[in-house]
């Protein structure tokens, strides 16, 4: 059962106060625990310092640094709950959503199972799961591996959390400075600089932007034809990371979108007999990870010289690998979701309904959302993408 505190505390900006009060109080209850967490942690800080500082052993393969932490803006793709105390129909923290979820509980992953940031977390060797940092028992501990910041139904255009109502992507970097004092006030101005500075982040947005606002209702397209549309998205998703580095994330992996007119909910509303993939969509995806991709070329080039990493990295050849590939892959259905392919069985829309007996078989769960099996492996792929970069 909720409790009325977290009915009054929802997805929203300004509650820094009481959970800081909390994490104090955390903090005296198990100072031994976090002291040894802490004195680990800024030992290894201190050597990567170093090497980041122009010594030749930044580059060293062998002794790639471990990465401390990982954080994750976005969407209900890596949203593992953060709208479970709001008002909106972007939420799952109901069955059947969660059903292989370790206990079978819906935490508010908009999957069967765990979702990319748990993924990204455990076989980085972080942690098992990546909290929502709205989840009103944080410790210490999760603060300093990590957390996500994202939001089911959020995107770079501020009109599409707006008409989801969930948080924008502003909104986001609004929770990472409230994030920013709550481990301030834990641990001190270089501590907290350390651990955002060596962490990982990672932003998944842009598909609700596309599917949703431009296509589905079709709120932007009244304004904008479809590439002024992208150059505005991009021009929002560049800002975005931009504040996002100036707020001192150094290491930023940039996602770009999937094939969108793969989701059974597109396709159905594509309406091919075969239901295969809808092309309008997919152009659309394509157009614009042409576009970002470049930018955000041009600014990790801009912004390298003052130590940043910002990388982007493909998800949509990622995954129509699968779709296209899915035996060799293990799926026997690409193209419906297990929960049903329409915009409707999706979220709310879907709670309490149940699921297909075989999830395994599906690379979608419902209409819009991998199975965790389909993250996994697209997860895999990114690991694989990244080794290069971002210590990954
Ligand atoms: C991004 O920032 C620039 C410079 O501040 C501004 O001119 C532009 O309107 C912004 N783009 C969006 C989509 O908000």
């Amino acid at each position: 059962m909720a409790s009325s505190q977290s009915l009054t505390t929802p997805c929203l900006r300004g509650r820094a106060h009481a959970p800081c009060c909390r994490f104090v109080r955390a903090l005296l209850v198990a100072t031994a625990a976090a002291l040894v967490v802490v004195v680990v942690h800024a030992d290894g800080a201190t050597t990567t310092t170093a090497a980041a500082g122009g010594s030749a052993a930044a580059t060293d393969d062998h002794q790639r640094p471990k990465i401390p932490a990982i954080f994750m803006f976005g969407d209900s793709i890596v949203d593992p709950g953060n709208n479970n105390n709001r008002f909106t129909e972007a939420k799952a923290n109901f069955p059947p959503y969660g059903q292989d979820f370790p206990g079978g509980v819906a935490t508010g992953r908009f999957s069967n199972g765990l979702v990319p940031g748990d993924l990204l977390a455990s076989k980085l060797g972080i942690k098992e799961l990546l909290p929502p940092f709205l989840s009103s028992d944080l410790e210490l501990k999760d603060l300093l591996t990590g957390v996500a910041f994202a939001c089911g139904g959020s995107g770079y255009d501020p009109l599409t959390s707006k008409l989801a109502t969930t948080l924008s992507s502003d909104d986001q970097l609004e929770l990472f400075q409230d994030y920013k004092q709550k481990l301030t006030t834990l641990v001190g101005e270089k501590e907290m600089t350390q651990v955002i500075s060596q962490g990982v982040f990672f932003t998944v947005m842009g598909s609700n932007d596309i599917v949703n606002n431009y296509f589905t209702l079709p709120i932007r397209r009244h304004e904008y034809d479809l590439p002024s549309y992208v150059d505005f998205l991009v021009s929002s998703a560049i800002n975005f990371t931009k504040t996002l580095n100036d707020m001192g994330a150094k290491n930023i992996a940039f996602l770009g979108v999937p094939p969108l007119g793969c989701c059974p909910s597109q396709i159905t509303l594509g309406g091919s007999p075969s239901r295969q993939c809808e092309p309008s969509r997919n152009q659309a995806s394509q157009l614009y990870n042409s576009r970002v991709s470049k930018e955000i070329e041009r600014l990790n080039a801009e912004r390298s010289a003052s130590g940043s990493k910002i990388v982007y990295f493909d998800i949509y050849y990622n995954l129509l690998d699968l779709i296209q590939n899915p035996a060799s892959y293990g799926f026997k259905d690409v193209s419906e979701g297990c929960c049903g392919s329409t915009v409707l069985n999706a979220a709310v829309f879907i709670a309490y309904h149940s699921a297909c007996p075989n999830a395994i078989d599906y690379i979608f769960w419902d209409g819009f959302h991998p199975t965790e099996k389909a993250y996994n492996i697209v997860v895999d792929k990114l690991i694989q993408q990244g080794s290069k970069y971002l210590m990954m």
